[in-house]
């Protein structure tokens, strides 16, 4: 006779949503973690009020090398279900912002629901407690060794999340069991993510540092049928050594390194076309010009950057000056040399190969009784709730059958 039915691995987003699921079902589970503070992501998240959940997500808003993976669980457990758990706990929230729902106190409203509800599904809590290995049981199931004990479990769940933000717990444990078990991992890379430029390159843009504007950023094809690219309307920051904003976070999970984004930092206009036309009627210079659709310090810094005499008057500038100014503020193109890493990163990118499990399940489909949910997975979400998402309905999509 196992101790439990069910470890889980992980007291993140996911975990607890599968523990206390799978709890309500009637089976014995034990949650495990390392951290002395639970949930520290769910805490920091959205600013600390928790997007929790984003009312249009669907599976065309996440990544993954497989991409129809994440259909199944998403269309069983939607953001209706979740905010009708927010809603019957009375946690106030509010829609800030293309369908994305936060908490309208703290976070900490959330983390407190999903403790009620593992407590409603009588889940037993280890914690602090690390995990040291998990082996094959001698009579099935598996045992699953922690520093404060060992524990007989006939399924294990592994929600250890991903690697970005180590300073709060953050580790490979899941890429690492997933090795030791046979399965394949997708490469992971920091996702949701500030970009950084050659230092040199960027040095005209530090004194930009702190301008926000709304832009149109892409990166990669976006032609075809399969477009390996993608482009987002959202703001855009500067920062000493980059960019960032929800513009760049989004790009970003999408960009490939060596490969250039462009940004148009006037999207609602033909520049080229305006400057045109503007020529025939003012005595303006063009750092004036451009400084009424532009934040003044911006168009300033990318005039000089680019060679161009901000008090030369419009009326005096070649038209071919002109259009080649006007391709530079609506097809801004520059090649980032990095992230600001896992460090920076809200999410990771990559991670289980979505091909080892049952879509239905999460279950491994060589190792029986193995289960992996959340962000540990090969489905990354776009910024915006998306990724809460995908931790609630992996998390139910595992806790129904475990
Ligand atoms: P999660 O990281 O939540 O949990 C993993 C758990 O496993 C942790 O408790 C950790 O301690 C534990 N663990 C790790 N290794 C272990 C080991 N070896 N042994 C035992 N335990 C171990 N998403 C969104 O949708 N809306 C938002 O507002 C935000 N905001 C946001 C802000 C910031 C700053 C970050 C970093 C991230 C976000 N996210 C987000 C992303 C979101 O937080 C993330 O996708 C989910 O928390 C993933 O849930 P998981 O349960 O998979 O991992």
């Amino acid at each position: 006779m196992k101790q439990f039915d069910v470890a889980v691995i992980g007291a993140g987003a996911a975990g607890m949503m599968c523990a206390a699921e799978a709890g309500k079902r009637g089976r014995r589970v034990v949650l495990i973690d390392h951290a002395d503070k639970l949930a520290e992501k769910i805490r920091i998240s959205g600013g600390g009020r928790c997007n929790f959940t984003n009312i249009n997500a669907g599976p065309a808003n996440f990544l993954s090398q497989n991409p129809h993976f994440c259909k199944s669980a998403l269309s069983r457990y939607t953001p209706q279900d979740f905010l009708a758990l927010v809603k019957k706990h009375r946690i106030a929230h509010h829609e800030k912002h293309k369908g994305q729902l936060f908490c309208d106190v703290s976070a900490e409203d959330i983390i407190g629901m999903l403790k009620a509800e593992c407590a409603v599904g009588n889940v037993h809590w280890r914690m602090p407690a690390k995990v040291d290995s998990i082996e094959p049981g001698e009579d099935g199931g598996f045992t699953v060794y922690t520093d404060t004990g060992v524990v007989n479990v006939q399924s294990v769940v592994i929600a250890t999340g991903g690697l970005s933000i180590p300073k709060i717990g953050a580790t490979d444990f899941g890429y690492r069991i997933a090795k030791q078990f046979g399965l394949k991992l997708v490469e992971t890379r920091p996702a949701l993510v500030p970009l950084t430029f050659d230092a040199q390159e960027w040095a005209p843009f530090v004194p930009l540092a702190g301008i926000s504007l709304e832009v149109d950023v892409e990166t990669g094809s976006l032609k075809g049928r399969n477009p390996d690219g993608a482009r987002f309307r959202e703001d855009l920051l500067f920062t000493h050594r980059g960019l960032s904003g929800p513009a760049i976070l989004q790009i970003s999970s999408f960009w490939q390194p060596g490969t250039p984004i462009v940004i148009n930092l006037l999207p609602e206009m033909d520049v080229a076309q305006e400057l045109t036309a503007a020529k025939q009627s003012t005595k303006k210079q063009l750092g004036n010009v451009l400084s009424q659709w532009l934040p003044a310090r911006l168009a300033d810094g990318l005039l000089l950057a680019h060679s161009f005499n901000s008090e030369a008057r419009l009326a005096d500038m070649p038209d071919a000056q002109l259009r080649k100014l006007g391709q530079l503020l609506n097809q801004w193109t520059i090649t980032p040399d990095g992230s600001e890493g896992y460090r920076k990163a809200e999410v990771t990118r990559g991670g289980v190969d979505t091909r080892e499990l049952s879509q239905q399940t999460m279950m491994a489909n060589k190792v029986p009784g193995l289960y992996f949910i959340g962000e540990t997975v090969d489905v990354t979400g776009w910024l915006g709730g998306y990724n809460f998402q995908w931790a609630w309905a992996s998390g139910v999509a595992a806790g129904q059958v475990v």
